[in-house]
């Protein structure tokens, strides 16, 4: 197949790791016969330094034309880099924000999968290593607290800032039901996380959950307060298969998962709206702190752009192939910093990319 994919490398370490899922999807290109266009917009920091703003447009309109979009991570750090001098609509973060809003991409699928070849790194290994664990994480992404009325004021002489979360019946449908789509095709099983106890908007939630839980008779739907999976994830992570939550909750959540997972460096995600068109990028950051020495882990976008190739393109095979490569380049012992442990060969980014590449087969 012919497809074209629109690239935005962002900041700090985006660069780095977006060439290396660019090197390997080539290898897939150049093995299986496709041809993959690339063309590449700003966003973030590095695009408030060309046009001021971080994300123009045009930067969007290109990407609406894409097949799909492959997306490194914005932002610098939040303390020292001018970029957060700025007034918050005019951050790095908030062309990512804009992105998502204006492609539709409300579902927001992280999966979290303990490898074989991970157990021993795995901080839980206490509680999870003999079981492990395989759970997607279906967070709503263009709704809740992110896109709410913000605020700041001064009231009689005293600061005010005010952030309102805001969930309306359609908004919650649509990602339960993609959620409730996908368990069918695995354990059959939602956890629909919320803080219900206090929330109206979580009441709200938990009530349409129910009503589209009655559509999947045959997945079981089980509630949990926010809180408690928190806990649950680390506890014990296996009893999970699909959980499903709203926008900041799964922001969290994932976090936590991929850490479970032995680093953040190993979690892709896709995010997704109507029809085949998706946006794809790890779930971790711009990790200014490791950016521009070669050290970052660039798994998580190269298995982000195997749900690339999956979910946008149909190609399954394909994506397997990516999966299997990154499994038997763990399994001989390869590792960068962040999921090194004693014994194991330690690798930069570079040599990360090319060694997974090398490891594609048909
Ligand atoms: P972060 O995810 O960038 O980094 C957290 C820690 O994890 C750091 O120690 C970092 O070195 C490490 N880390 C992250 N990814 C790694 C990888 N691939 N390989 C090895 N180590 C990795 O989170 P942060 O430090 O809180 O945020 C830094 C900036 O990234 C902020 O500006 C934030 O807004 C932005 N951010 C962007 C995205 C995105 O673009 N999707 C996501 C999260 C944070
Ligand atoms: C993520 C990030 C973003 C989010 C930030 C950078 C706006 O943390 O993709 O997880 O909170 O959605
Ligand atoms: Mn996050």
């Amino acid at each position: 197949m012919e497809a074209n994919i629109t690239l935005i490398k962002g900041d700090g370490i985006g660069p780095e790791i977006v060439n290396e899922a660019v090197k390997v999807l080539d290898r897939i290109a150049s093995l299986y016969g496709h041809k993959f266009n690339y063309n590449e917009v700003l966003m973030g920091g590095c695009s408030i330094d060309e046009y001021g703003i971080p994300l123009t447009d045009e930067a969007v309109k290109t990407a609406k034309a894409a097949d799909a979009v492959l997306l490194g991570a914005v932002g610098g750090n939040t303390d020292t880099s001018p970029w957060y001098k700025l007034p918050p609509e005019k951050r790095p973060e908030a062309g990512l924000l804009k992105i998502r809003k204006e492609l539709g991409l409300y579902a927001n699928i992280r999966p979290a999968i303990l490898f074989d070849e991970l157990r021993h790194s795995c901080p839980l290994k206490e509680s999870t290593g003999e079981k492990g664990f395989d759970f997607v994480i279906f967070r709503e992404l263009t709704g809740g607290l992110y896109f709410g009325e913000r605020s700041t004021t001064v009231v009689e002489g005293k600061r005010k800032a005010v952030d309102t979360l805001v969930y309306t019946e359609d908004e919650i449908e649509r990602v339960a039901r993609r959620a409730f789509e996908a368990a069918q095709g695995r354990r059959k099983e939602v956890c629909s996380v919320d803080k219900a106890n206090v929330l109206d908007s979580s009441r709200l939630w938990r009530q349409v959950v129910a009503e589209v839980a009655k559509d999947f008779p045959e997945v079981k739907l089980t509630n949990m307060l926010v809180d408690n999976c928190a806990m649950q994830l680390i506890a014990n992570p296996a009893q999970f298969d699909v959980i499903l939550t709203e926008n900041m909750f799964g922001d969290i959540l994932s976090d936590e998962a991929s850490m479970v997972t032995g680093s953040l460096g190993m979690l892709p995600s896709a995010s997704l709206g109507e029809g085949r068109f998706g946006l794809y990028e790890p779930s971790h950051g711009s990790a200014p702190d490791i950016a521009g020495k070669d050290k970052a882990n660039p798994i998580a976008t190269i298995m982000s752009s195997a749900m690339l190739l999956r979910y946008s393109f149909g190609l399954s095979k394909e994506a397997e192939s990516i999966e299997d490569a990154v499994k038997s380049v763990l399994k001989e012992g390869y590792r960068t910093g962040d999921i090194f442990s004693e014994g194991k060969t330690l690798i930069g980014c570079k040599e990360m990319g090319d060694r997974i590449a090398d490891k594609i087969s048909k």
